[in-house]
């Protein structure tokens, strides 16, 4: 049996969420099922109301068809009731972003739904368009006067920004200057999906919700840390966006840089926004940064070629649609980082991420140093003692250490201590962006990336970015399809670092 503590449950004021993007991917696989279970959870509040908006024609209804078909797609047995009634919540209007009077119709659609359903003023607007839009929402957002709070029996007035946040340091701080030209920081809240996952929470209740990891968690005990986010699935239908992006944007950048952070900040003095991005900024800024001519030292880029993945013989990256021929985009890319403080001087930490690899993984790898004399005999070859915490597949953490082979010799041989979630805590994990959508709501950004972090992060990548983008430096490395990467790896991370494919 589990004892759980819980905090107070907390309820959203009544409030409207407007989707830009509302005909695309994301707000059906992920945004209005994140939506159906909070309210099937009972966490939104009784007048909500959602509004999607999109170019393609359509009305109240077909829209409501639309996430009907998704919703049965994406969550399964749906109550038809129940179903019947969120739907009932849903609006659609078509428009295009650029144009000011598209928000002149919203504006007025946000009003009528004040008085019609009494959501307050509150109005929550979701960016799931692509980044070149973005700058278009915003300005005519604040031209309409949707950004302003708190004035004309207006509530509150949040946008969520989804990634990719810039494609290098100048679009970033670009978009973040105009957010700004609109929006206070406190009102702007910067998507990263890997901060609303349950795992990846559990790191910070893990490290301070218990006595006994904090003190080791240290360059006296620590040896190194890997950070692996490893996808057997190709670009799929993204390469228009992927091919401008590549795996140093896609995913180091933002989800790997984010986590990095969360392993290795100083504890901060609550669980609240200001703290912990104090926190997390301290620990980027602490980062050593690389000159373009050492990246080769640090960065390891790769692209895959074709081979077998989940048994199925799949194309080359630049065999791919929309994919150029010549194509240099790395879709695999390993760094290490070194943090100059107190706490982590001389631990590595590296970070590596790869399409079409071996298998599906994402985890972090804490491996602690040997102890400083072994009394065993051949111990050389004694395995380090790891702490494995994996973020998925099959959430948990395990603890592997040496132990003594039961007999009369002193043998030793590795050993695991598991814990996983679905057999500790049973149930349904709620999605990413469940957590975060209802964060937002309630108005906290504990889980939302800033503006100075964004931009650290980017500053940090510039000379990888900038060694990459010439073509002399040397041609992209390639690895088959279905393997753990380029050999050239092996260089920056060790042979060890192959391992992970069999964790
Ligand atoms: C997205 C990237 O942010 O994260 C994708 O753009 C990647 O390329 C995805 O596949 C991975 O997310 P998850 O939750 O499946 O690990």
């Amino acid at each position: 049996m589990t004892d759980t503590f819980m905090a107070p449950e907390r309820l959203p004021d009544p409030c409207v969420l407007v989707i830009f993007g509302a005909s695309g991917d994301l707000t059906r696989r992920k945004l209005v099922p994140a939506i159906w279970h909070l309210d099937q959870q009972g966490r939104l509040p009784a007048a909500f109301a959602l509004i999607g908006m999109a170019r393609r024609q359509m009305d109240d209804a077909g829209f409501r068809e639309q996430m009907r078909a998704a919703l049965l797609e994406f969550v399964g047995a749906i109550d038809r009731a129940a179903l019947d009634a969120f739907l009932e919540k849903l609006y659609y209007i078509c428009g295009d972003p650029s144009e000011p009077e598209t928000f002149q119709r919203l504006s007025a659609q946000l009003d009528q739904l004040d008085r019609e359903r009494g959501t307050s003023g509150n109005r929550c607007f979701y960016c799931s368009v692509p980044p070149q839009i973005y700058l278009d929402i915003v300005e005519r957002l604040g031209a309409a006067g949707l950004n302003r709070e708190h004035e004309e029996g207006r509530g509150w007035a949040r946008i969520i920004v989804e990634k990719p946040f810039g494609h290098d340091l100048q679009s970033a701080r670009a978009l973040n200057q105009a957010l700004h030209q609109v929006f206070d920081e406190q009102q702007i809240y910067r998507i990263d999906h890997y901060l609303g996952k349950e795992t990846v929470q559990n790191i910070l209740v893990f490290r301070l919700a218990n006595s006994m990891f904090e003190p080791l968690w240290n360059r006296r005990y620590l040896d190194h840390v890997q950070i692996t986010a490893a996808e057997t699935v190709g670009v799929e239908h993204r390469a228009g966006y992927y091919d401008r992006s590549g795996a140093l944007r896609d995913m180091i950048q933002n989800h790997l840089l984010q986590i990095l952070c969360v392993i290795a900040m100083e504890p901060p003095s609550s669980f609240d926004a200001e703290s912990v991005r104090i926190e997390k900024l301290k620990v980027l800024k602490a980062f050593r940064s690389y000159s373009i001519g050492q990246v080769d030292r640090f960065a390891v880029r790769g692209q895959y070629s074709k081979g077998t993945t989940d048994d199925q013989s799949v194309l080359g990256y630049r065999e791919e649609e929309e994919v150029a021929a010549d194509s240099r985009t790395e879709t695999f890319a390993a760094m290490e980082f070194t943090i100059d403080n107190w706490r982590w001087q001389g631990v590595p930490f590296y970070v590596r991420t790869g399409k079409r690899m071996e298998k599906r993984t994402s985890t972090i790898t804490i491996q602690f140093s040997q102890p400083p004399h072994l009394i065993f005999g051949q111990t050389d070859e004694m395995p380090p003692s790891t702490l494995t915490i994996r973020i998925q597949p099959e959430e948990g953490i395990s603890l592997s250490f040496n132990g003594k082979v039961p007999g009369p010799d002193v043998r030793l041989d590795t050993v695991n201590m598991d814990f996983s979630y679905a057999e500790s805590f049973g149930g349904r994990t709620p999605e990413a962006y469940e957590t975060l959508i209802l964060d937002c709501l309630l108005g906290d950004a504990t889980l939302y990336s800033d503006s100075d972090w964004i931009e650290k992060s980017w500053q940090l990548l510039m000379p990888v970015l900038e060694a990459w983008k010439t073509t002399s430096s040397g041609s992209v490395p390639s690895y088959p399809a279905g393997s753990c990467g380029p050999n050239e790896a092996d260089a920056l991370l060790g042979e060890d670092w192959r391992t992970w494919a069999a964790l």
